[in-house]
Protein backbone atom coordinates (compact mmCIF):
# COMPACT_ATOMS: atom_id res chain seq x y z
CA UNK A 1 0.00 0.00 0.00
CA UNK A 2 1.57 3.38 -0.93
CA UNK A 3 1.98 5.44 1.73
CA UNK A 4 0.06 8.69 1.09
CA UNK A 5 -3.05 6.54 0.52
CA UNK A 6 -3.43 6.20 3.76
CA UNK A 7 -3.68 9.90 4.89
CA UNK A 8 -7.07 9.89 2.34
CA UNK A 9 -8.70 6.72 2.91
CA UNK A 10 -11.89 7.21 4.78
CA UNK A 11 -12.81 6.21 8.33
CA UNK A 12 -15.83 5.09 8.33
CA UNK A 13 -16.79 3.77 12.35
CA UNK A 14 -17.61 6.54 14.62
CA UNK A 15 -15.15 7.81 17.20
CA UNK A 16 -15.21 6.09 20.17
CA UNK A 17 -16.02 2.95 19.20
CA UNK A 18 -14.11 -0.29 20.01
CA UNK A 19 -11.99 -1.34 17.51
CA UNK A 20 -12.65 -4.83 16.60
CA UNK A 21 -11.74 -7.23 13.46
CA UNK A 22 -14.47 -8.39 11.07
CA UNK A 23 -12.80 -12.09 12.60
CA UNK A 24 -9.94 -13.50 14.46
CA UNK A 25 -6.59 -12.88 12.88
CA UNK A 26 -4.45 -15.56 12.40
CA UNK A 27 -1.36 -14.25 13.87
CA UNK A 28 2.75 -15.74 13.27
CA UNK A 29 5.19 -14.30 15.17
CA UNK A 30 8.42 -14.10 13.63
CA UNK A 31 11.76 -14.48 15.74
CA UNK A 32 15.13 -15.22 15.51
CA UNK A 33 15.81 -17.38 18.93
CA UNK A 34 18.65 -17.71 20.95
CA UNK A 35 19.67 -19.77 24.02
CA UNK A 36 21.27 -19.98 27.51
CA UNK A 37 25.25 -20.43 26.73
CA UNK A 38 24.54 -20.99 23.16
CA UNK A 39 27.91 -22.44 21.21
CA UNK A 40 29.56 -19.56 19.14
CA UNK A 41 31.60 -21.10 16.02
CA UNK A 42 35.35 -20.24 15.95
CA UNK A 43 35.68 -17.17 15.36
CA UNK A 44 32.48 -15.54 16.22
CA UNK A 45 32.42 -12.50 18.64
CA UNK A 46 31.72 -13.26 22.08
CA UNK A 47 28.30 -10.69 21.89
CA UNK A 48 27.27 -12.64 18.81
CA UNK A 49 23.40 -12.87 18.80
CA UNK A 50 22.95 -10.98 21.30
CA UNK A 51 19.77 -9.36 19.76
CA UNK A 52 18.44 -12.30 19.07
CA UNK A 53 15.06 -13.07 21.22
CA UNK A 54 14.78 -15.57 23.86
CA UNK A 55 11.67 -17.91 23.55
CA UNK A 56 9.99 -16.55 26.52
CA UNK A 57 10.03 -12.69 25.16
CA UNK A 58 7.89 -15.01 21.79
CA UNK A 59 5.91 -16.45 24.58
CA UNK A 60 4.45 -13.41 26.17
CA UNK A 61 3.75 -11.56 23.01
CA UNK A 62 1.94 -14.73 22.17
CA UNK A 63 -0.11 -14.29 24.79
CA UNK A 64 -0.66 -10.75 24.51
CA UNK A 65 -2.07 -11.17 21.13
CA UNK A 66 -4.20 -13.97 22.14
CA UNK A 67 -6.35 -11.98 24.87
CA UNK A 68 -7.76 -9.76 21.90
CA UNK A 69 -9.05 -13.62 20.67
CA UNK A 70 -6.28 -14.39 17.64
CA UNK A 71 -4.83 -17.35 16.78
CA UNK A 72 -1.08 -17.17 17.14
CA UNK A 73 1.93 -19.57 16.05
CA UNK A 74 5.37 -18.98 16.68
CA UNK A 75 7.43 -19.57 13.44
CA UNK A 76 11.31 -19.25 13.32
CA UNK A 77 13.04 -16.99 11.15
CA UNK A 78 15.15 -19.02 9.33
CA UNK A 79 15.87 -20.49 5.79
CA UNK A 80 13.02 -22.36 6.21
CA UNK A 81 10.59 -19.36 6.83
CA UNK A 82 9.19 -19.37 3.11
CA UNK A 83 7.82 -22.97 3.77
CA UNK A 84 6.66 -22.13 6.70
CA UNK A 85 4.57 -18.77 6.03
CA UNK A 86 3.19 -21.00 3.27
CA UNK A 87 1.59 -23.76 5.43
CA UNK A 88 0.51 -21.58 8.32
CA UNK A 89 -1.29 -19.14 6.15
CA UNK A 90 -0.72 -16.20 8.98
CA UNK A 91 -3.23 -12.93 7.85
CA UNK A 92 -0.36 -10.80 9.06
CA UNK A 93 2.68 -11.37 10.58
CA UNK A 94 4.18 -9.99 14.17
CA UNK A 95 8.14 -9.48 13.25
CA UNK A 96 10.78 -9.06 15.79
CA UNK A 97 12.93 -10.74 13.66
CA UNK A 98 16.76 -9.14 13.71
CA UNK A 99 17.89 -11.53 10.66
CA UNK A 100 20.38 -14.37 10.22
CA UNK A 101 23.39 -12.44 8.83
CA UNK A 102 24.52 -10.79 6.07
CA UNK A 103 24.08 -7.17 4.29
CA UNK A 104 20.72 -5.58 6.17
CA UNK A 105 20.25 -8.39 8.10
CA UNK A 106 17.02 -6.91 9.42
CA UNK A 107 15.52 -5.94 6.02
CA UNK A 108 15.37 -9.79 5.41
CA UNK A 109 12.12 -10.81 6.89
CA UNK A 110 10.82 -7.65 5.46
CA UNK A 111 11.86 -8.45 2.06
CA UNK A 112 10.57 -11.95 1.83
CA UNK A 113 7.26 -11.21 3.46
CA UNK A 114 7.00 -8.21 0.81
CA UNK A 115 7.58 -11.00 -1.57
CA UNK A 116 5.24 -13.14 -0.46
CA UNK A 117 2.45 -10.38 -0.64
CA UNK A 118 1.85 -10.94 3.50
CA UNK A 119 1.58 -8.00 6.03
CA UNK A 120 3.61 -7.61 8.66
CA UNK A 121 4.07 -5.22 11.36
CA UNK A 122 6.42 -2.06 11.79
CA UNK A 123 8.73 -0.98 9.52
CA UNK A 124 9.05 -2.22 6.26
CA UNK A 125 12.24 -3.05 4.09
CA UNK A 126 14.43 0.19 3.13
CA UNK A 127 13.92 1.55 6.56
CA UNK A 128 15.01 -1.93 8.45
CA UNK A 129 17.48 -2.01 6.25
CA UNK A 130 19.40 1.59 6.84
CA UNK A 131 18.55 1.41 10.50
CA UNK A 132 20.67 -1.16 10.64
CA UNK A 133 23.40 0.61 9.00
CA UNK A 134 24.70 3.37 11.61
CA UNK A 135 26.92 5.52 9.20
CA UNK A 136 24.32 5.81 6.50
CA UNK A 137 21.55 6.74 8.93
CA UNK A 138 23.82 9.63 10.27
CA UNK A 139 24.57 10.97 6.68
CA UNK A 140 20.48 10.98 5.93
CA UNK A 141 19.93 12.88 8.88
CA UNK A 142 23.02 14.73 9.23
CA UNK A 143 22.14 16.22 5.25
CA UNK A 144 18.33 16.70 6.42
CA UNK A 145 20.29 18.88 9.76
CA UNK A 146 18.97 16.64 12.67
CA UNK A 147 22.44 17.02 14.90
CA UNK A 148 24.70 14.14 15.39
CA UNK A 149 28.23 13.64 16.29
CA UNK A 150 30.84 14.27 13.70
CA UNK A 151 31.57 10.79 12.22
CA UNK A 152 34.47 9.09 9.70
CA UNK A 153 33.89 5.55 8.78
CA UNK A 154 36.84 3.25 8.68
CA UNK A 155 36.17 0.51 6.25
CA UNK A 156 40.29 -0.88 6.15
CA UNK A 157 41.44 0.55 9.05
CA UNK A 158 44.35 2.39 7.51
CA UNK A 159 42.32 5.39 6.56
CA UNK A 160 43.85 8.94 7.79
CA UNK A 161 41.61 10.64 10.50
CA UNK A 162 39.84 13.16 9.11
CA UNK A 163 41.18 16.94 10.65
CA UNK A 164 37.80 17.70 12.40
CA UNK A 165 37.73 14.80 14.49
CA UNK A 166 39.46 15.11 17.92
CA UNK A 167 40.12 12.71 20.72
CA UNK A 168 38.08 11.39 22.62
CA UNK A 169 36.47 9.13 20.24
CA UNK A 170 34.33 6.48 20.30
CA UNK A 171 34.68 3.40 18.12
CA UNK A 172 31.75 0.49 17.43
CA UNK A 173 30.62 -1.90 14.76
CA UNK A 174 28.43 0.25 12.18
CA UNK A 175 25.80 -2.25 11.97
CA UNK A 176 25.53 -4.04 15.15
CA UNK A 177 22.99 -3.97 17.91
CA UNK A 178 22.62 -4.20 22.08
CA UNK A 179 25.65 -2.74 22.54
CA UNK A 180 27.83 -5.36 20.73
CA UNK A 181 31.28 -4.63 19.89
CA UNK A 182 30.56 -1.68 22.61
CA UNK A 183 32.94 -1.87 26.13
CA UNK A 184 35.51 0.23 28.16
CA UNK A 185 37.74 0.51 24.92
CA UNK A 186 34.95 1.55 22.97
CA UNK A 187 36.12 5.28 24.25
CA UNK A 188 39.69 5.95 22.58
CA UNK A 189 42.28 8.67 23.07
CA UNK A 190 45.03 7.76 21.52
CA UNK A 191 45.97 7.35 17.69
CA UNK A 192 47.35 4.16 19.02
CA UNK A 193 44.22 3.14 20.31
CA UNK A 194 42.19 4.25 17.76
CA UNK A 195 43.92 2.43 15.02
CA UNK A 196 43.88 -1.06 17.09
CA UNK A 197 40.13 -1.02 18.39
CA UNK A 198 39.03 -0.06 14.68
CA UNK A 199 41.09 -3.36 13.32
CA UNK A 200 39.88 -5.21 16.60
CA UNK A 201 35.88 -4.06 15.13
CA UNK A 202 36.52 -4.77 11.26
CA UNK A 203 38.32 -8.18 12.11
CA UNK A 204 35.72 -9.38 14.59
CA UNK A 205 32.36 -8.18 13.33
CA UNK A 206 33.33 -8.40 9.84
CA UNK A 207 32.29 -5.02 8.82
CA UNK A 208 32.69 -1.39 9.08
CA UNK A 209 33.89 0.66 12.07
CA UNK A 210 32.12 3.91 12.70
CA UNK A 211 33.97 6.26 14.35
CA UNK A 212 32.19 9.18 16.31
CA UNK A 213 33.58 11.93 18.96
CA UNK A 214 33.19 10.97 22.30
CA UNK A 215 29.57 12.57 23.63
CA UNK A 216 30.83 12.92 27.56
CA UNK A 217 26.65 13.87 28.10
CA UNK A 218 23.43 12.21 29.72
CA UNK A 219 22.01 9.51 28.07
CA UNK A 220 18.69 8.98 26.67
CA UNK A 221 16.29 6.80 25.00
CA UNK A 222 12.78 8.11 23.13
CA UNK A 223 10.24 5.70 22.39
CA UNK A 224 7.25 6.56 19.99
CA UNK A 225 4.23 5.04 18.53
CA UNK A 226 1.83 6.42 15.94
CA UNK A 227 1.29 7.39 12.32
CA UNK A 228 -0.88 10.37 10.77
CA UNK A 229 -3.63 7.99 11.04
CA UNK A 230 -3.40 5.90 13.89
CA UNK A 231 -6.71 7.05 15.53
CA UNK A 232 -8.32 5.49 12.31
CA UNK A 233 -6.68 2.30 13.71
CA UNK A 234 -6.01 2.54 17.20
CA UNK A 235 -7.48 0.56 20.13
CA UNK A 236 -6.29 3.30 22.40
CA UNK A 237 -6.93 6.91 19.96
CA UNK A 238 -6.54 8.98 22.88
CA UNK A 239 -2.90 7.74 23.94
CA UNK A 240 -2.62 10.06 20.36
CA UNK A 241 -1.54 13.69 19.99
CA UNK A 242 -3.42 15.69 16.79
CA UNK A 243 -0.22 14.85 14.73
CA UNK A 244 -1.10 10.97 15.05
CA UNK A 245 1.76 9.86 17.29
CA UNK A 246 2.56 8.99 20.94
CA UNK A 247 5.66 9.67 22.73
CA UNK A 248 6.70 7.62 26.01
CA UNK A 249 8.04 9.29 28.74
CA UNK A 250 12.05 9.85 28.15
CA UNK A 251 13.68 7.52 29.80
CA UNK A 252 17.31 8.00 31.02
CA UNK A 253 20.03 5.95 31.60
CA UNK A 254 22.70 6.87 33.83
CA UNK A 255 25.69 4.07 33.72
CA UNK A 256 27.74 5.90 36.09
CA UNK A 257 27.24 2.82 38.30
CA UNK A 258 27.21 0.87 35.77
CA UNK A 259 29.50 -2.34 35.20
CA UNK A 260 31.10 -0.19 32.41
CA UNK A 261 30.62 3.68 34.07
CA UNK A 262 29.82 6.12 31.73
CA UNK A 263 28.81 3.48 28.60
CA UNK A 264 25.90 1.88 27.68
CA UNK A 265 28.11 -1.16 26.73
CA UNK A 266 26.89 -4.86 26.05
CA UNK A 267 27.46 -5.80 29.04
CA UNK A 268 25.57 -3.07 30.77
CA UNK A 269 22.62 -3.90 29.03
CA UNK A 270 23.04 -7.91 29.90
CA UNK A 271 22.38 -6.91 33.64
CA UNK A 272 18.99 -7.56 35.17
CA UNK A 273 17.05 -4.69 36.36
CA UNK A 274 18.15 -3.59 39.79
CA UNK A 275 21.07 -5.85 39.99
CA UNK A 276 24.19 -4.68 40.93
CA UNK A 277 25.92 -3.51 37.78
CA UNK A 278 22.85 -2.16 36.27
CA UNK A 279 22.34 0.98 35.19
CA UNK A 280 19.99 3.09 36.26
CA UNK A 281 16.88 3.20 34.44
CA UNK A 282 15.16 6.69 35.15
CA UNK A 283 11.69 7.13 33.69
CA UNK A 284 10.41 10.03 33.06
CA UNK A 285 13.47 11.70 33.10
CA UNK A 286 13.77 14.67 34.88
CA UNK A 287 14.74 17.02 32.61
CA UNK A 288 14.38 20.73 31.69
CA UNK A 289 11.00 21.04 30.02
CA UNK A 290 12.49 22.30 26.84
CA UNK A 291 15.10 20.21 26.58
CA UNK A 292 12.67 17.24 26.13
CA UNK A 293 10.24 18.72 23.81
CA UNK A 294 13.72 19.42 21.62
CA UNK A 295 14.57 15.63 22.26
CA UNK A 296 10.78 14.24 20.96
CA UNK A 297 10.73 16.93 17.99
CA UNK A 298 14.58 15.49 17.19
CA UNK A 299 13.05 11.91 17.55
CA UNK A 300 9.93 12.48 15.68
CA UNK A 301 12.14 13.95 12.69
CA UNK A 302 14.81 11.33 13.16
CA UNK A 303 11.95 8.51 12.47
CA UNK A 304 9.95 10.53 10.08
CA UNK A 305 12.99 11.25 7.73
CA UNK A 306 13.77 7.03 7.09
CA UNK A 307 10.01 6.17 6.71
CA UNK A 308 10.01 4.59 10.02
CA UNK A 309 6.49 3.16 10.56
CA UNK A 310 4.35 2.50 14.01
CA UNK A 311 6.82 2.29 16.46
CA UNK A 312 10.60 3.59 17.14
CA UNK A 313 13.15 3.80 19.69
CA UNK A 314 15.92 6.70 19.24
CA UNK A 315 19.03 6.76 21.58
CA UNK A 316 20.70 10.48 22.15
CA UNK A 317 23.38 11.07 23.98
CA UNK A 318 24.31 15.30 24.72
CA UNK A 319 27.38 16.71 23.60
CA UNK A 320 29.89 18.85 25.73
CA UNK A 321 27.38 21.76 25.59
CA UNK A 322 24.17 19.67 26.68
CA UNK A 323 23.15 19.72 23.03
CA UNK A 324 20.97 16.49 22.01
CA UNK A 325 22.75 14.01 19.23
CA UNK A 326 21.04 11.36 17.85
CA UNK A 327 23.16 8.05 17.92
CA UNK A 328 20.89 5.75 16.15
CA UNK A 329 17.36 4.51 15.61
CA UNK A 330 15.51 1.40 16.14
CA UNK A 331 12.74 0.48 14.25
CA UNK A 332 12.56 -3.07 15.59
CA UNK A 333 12.65 -1.94 19.37
CA UNK A 334 13.11 -4.78 21.95
CA UNK A 335 9.77 -5.99 23.41
CA UNK A 336 10.63 -7.91 26.27
CA UNK A 337 8.40 -7.00 29.27
CA UNK A 338 10.57 -5.50 32.38
CA UNK A 339 13.63 -5.54 30.39
CA UNK A 340 13.47 -3.41 27.04
CA UNK A 341 13.74 0.01 26.75
CA UNK A 342 10.75 0.58 25.10
CA UNK A 343 8.82 -1.76 27.61
CA UNK A 344 9.99 0.33 30.67
CA UNK A 345 8.80 2.97 28.92
CA UNK A 346 5.55 2.49 27.90
CA UNK A 347 4.97 0.73 32.08
CA UNK A 348 6.20 3.89 33.40
CA UNK A 349 3.17 5.75 31.98
CA UNK A 350 1.20 2.67 33.26
CA UNK A 351 0.30 1.05 29.76
CA UNK A 352 0.03 -2.32 30.19
CA UNK A 353 2.22 -4.82 27.91
CA UNK A 354 -0.51 -6.14 26.18
CA UNK A 355 -1.97 -3.42 25.02
CA UNK A 356 1.39 -2.09 23.38
CA UNK A 357 1.84 -5.59 21.50
CA UNK A 358 -1.47 -5.10 20.44
CA UNK A 359 -1.42 -1.41 19.24
CA UNK A 360 1.52 -1.92 17.09
CA UNK A 361 -0.06 -5.26 15.67
CA UNK A 362 -3.54 -2.78 14.94
CA UNK A 363 -1.45 -0.11 13.17
CA UNK A 364 0.39 -2.36 11.05
CA UNK A 365 -3.12 -4.03 10.51
CA UNK A 366 -4.61 -1.17 9.75
CA UNK A 367 -1.92 -0.01 7.27
CA UNK A 368 -2.56 -3.36 5.23
CA UNK A 369 -6.40 -2.60 4.86
CA UNK A 370 -7.32 -5.81 7.32
CA UNK A 371 -9.31 -3.08 9.89
CA UNK A 372 -12.32 -0.80 8.88
CA UNK A 373 -11.30 2.51 9.81
CA UNK A 374 -12.81 4.67 12.18
CA UNK A 375 -13.82 8.00 11.43
CA UNK A 376 -12.08 10.24 13.56
CA UNK A 377 -13.90 13.44 11.87
CA UNK A 378 -17.38 12.43 12.36
CA UNK A 379 -17.87 14.25 15.90
CA UNK A 380 -16.77 17.11 14.47
CA UNK A 381 -19.15 17.32 11.43
CA UNK A 382 -16.42 17.72 8.88
CA UNK A 383 -17.02 14.28 6.77
CA UNK A 384 -19.88 15.27 5.20
CA UNK A 385 -18.51 18.56 3.78
N1 LIG B 1 29.54 8.89 20.15
C1 LIG B 1 29.35 8.31 21.33
N2 LIG B 1 29.83 8.88 22.47
C2 LIG B 1 29.65 8.31 23.68
N3 LIG B 1 29.03 7.13 23.86
C3 LIG B 1 28.54 6.51 22.77
C4 LIG B 1 28.66 7.07 21.46
N4 LIG B 1 28.07 6.21 20.59
C5 LIG B 1 27.59 5.19 21.33
N5 LIG B 1 27.86 5.36 22.63
C6 LIG B 1 27.53 4.45 23.73
O1 LIG B 1 27.42 3.13 23.21
C7 LIG B 1 26.07 2.63 23.39
C8 LIG B 1 25.67 1.77 22.22
O2 LIG B 1 25.67 2.57 21.06
P1 LIG B 1 24.46 2.57 20.02
O3 LIG B 1 23.21 3.00 20.68
O4 LIG B 1 24.90 3.34 18.85
O5 LIG B 1 24.45 1.04 19.62
P2 LIG B 1 23.54 -0.23 19.80
O6 LIG B 1 24.39 -1.27 20.32
O7 LIG B 1 22.97 -0.45 18.45
O8 LIG B 1 22.34 0.07 20.73
P3 LIG B 1 20.90 -0.69 20.84
O9 LIG B 1 21.06 -1.72 21.87
O10 LIG B 1 20.06 0.43 21.29
O11 LIG B 1 20.55 -1.24 19.51
C9 LIG B 1 25.24 3.87 23.57
O12 LIG B 1 24.05 3.56 24.26
C10 LIG B 1 26.17 4.80 24.33
O13 LIG B 1 26.23 4.53 25.72
MG1 LIG C 1 21.43 2.06 21.03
Amino acid sequence: MKRSSLQEQDCDKPPGSAMRPKRPWKVAVLANIKEKDMPRPPGVPPDAYSDFDYIDTVQVIQAAIETDGHKTEFIMADEALPYSLKKYKPDICFNIAEGLGGEAREAQVPALLEMLKIPYTASRVITNAIALDKTLTKRIWRDRGIPVAPFQEFVTGDEPLRHDLHFPLFVKPTSEGTGMGVDMKARVDTAEDLRERVKYIIASYQQPALVESFLPGREFTVGQIGRQDAKCFSRHPEWYHSNGFHRFPILELNTDRSVTPGIYSHAAKAQHLGEAGAPEYICPADVPTELGKKMYHLALRGHAILGALDVSRVDIRLDIDGNPRLLEINPLPGLTPDYSDLCLQAAAEGIAYEDLILEILYLAAGRWRLLEPRDIFAKKGRRNH
